[in-house]
């Protein structure tokens, strides 16, 4: 079928092409010199069909400077408030005390399948931590669990799931191979309602901590909840701000938050459910997806002694 296709863009190989098309990108995708040009500094325009290994974020201290050059629209004046270790901890629940950040990954996930932080523990059938490369080049983070992740325990295993891994296919990534995936909340909401602030507010350190054993060196933010979380928590905007702004405006340049320690440039783009409800969106995502692979070559570039690599 590759063979058939006429390319999509001029740097991507057949196989990529492939996936474009399967991802329902058609190749009718104007070439990225026609895009809106993000605001980021962008390496050359061909890329090999596999990714560079990344060099992993500095450390979020005051005298290092991030990764990427500061692309995202300005520093907050005001740190936004730690959204979610400023929640107060659920009356009943059993590990109040748990020093989350302390624990590593098996306590971790052990905590997650007893966690009673909220209500959705009433209702899940298995939550879901996440899955993948625990030591990944990209951290994917999604929203919450539906049916399907609720019932298999793995995040976007359903429909939105098999165009997320369409998408990746498309960026010459795997899920596992270099890749993590999460949710930010770990339990399915009911009939796949949106999750409440509080909820978000109580699992958040669930991802935090995912964030500090990952050390991801790109995060890609899929959908509001994961933009607004993970902006609001790296101090990228105030959380006010940040829900009253649509996720049209957030997507389109690379910000660098302050997660768990370290500086980490976050990409944000629609959501897999949304794109598929959306399709005319893909065209966006697809641009999304161009800058956050432009940003990765970019920190290669950066630091192209970086030790890991894609898969491995
Ligand atoms: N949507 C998400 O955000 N996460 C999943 O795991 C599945 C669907």
């Amino acid at each position: 079928m590759a063979t058939t296709l006429p390319r999509a863009l001029p740097h991507l190989d057949e196989r990529q092409t492939a996936m474009l098309a399967e991802m329902g990108i058609a190749p009718w995708w104007a070439p990225r010199a026609l895009l809106p040009q993000p605001r980021v500094a962008t390496a050359a325009a061909e890329r090999a069909p596999e990714p560079p290994a990344l060099p992993r974020p500095p450390a979020a201290t005051p005298a290092t400077p991030p990764a990427v050059p500061p692309t995202s629209p300005s520093k907050p004046t005001v740190a936004p408030p730690p959204v979610a270790s400023a929640a107060p901890v659920h009356p009943h629940d059993a590990a109040a005390a748990l020093d989350i950040d302390a624990l590593d990954w098996d306590a971790l996930h052990a905590a997650i399948h007893a966690c009673q932080r909220c209500a959705l523990a009433g209702c899940r059938r298995r939550a879901v931590p996440g899955v993948g490369d625990r030591r990944p080049d990209w951290l994917i983070v999604g929203e919450a669990p539906g049916e399907e992740e609720d019932r298999q325990g793995e995040p976007f295993v359903g429909r939105a799931g098999q165009l997320l891994d369409r998408m990746l296919a498309a960026m010459g990534l795997r899920r596992g191979q270099g890749v993590y995936i999460a949710n930010v909340i770990k339990c399915r909401p009911p009939r796949n309602r949106n999750p409440e602030p509080d909820e978000i507010a109580r699992c958040t350190p669930y991802l935090l901590r995912q964030i500090a054993l990952l050390q991801p060196r790109l995060v890609l933010a899929m959908g509001r909840f994961a933009a607004q979380t993970l902006l609001a928590e790296g101090g990228c905007d105030s959380p006010d701000t940040l829900l009253r702004t649509p996720l049209g405006r957030l997507r389109g340049r690379v910000y660098t938050a302050r997660l768990a320690g370290l500086a980490l440039p976050v990409v944000v783009t629609y959501h897999p459910a949304y794109l598929l409800r959306n399709p005319a969106d893909k065209a966006k995502t697809w641009a999304d997806l161009c800058l956050a692979l432009d940003t990765a070559e970019a920190l290669h570039r950066a630091a192209p002694g970086a030790a890991a690599g894609i898969g491995v």
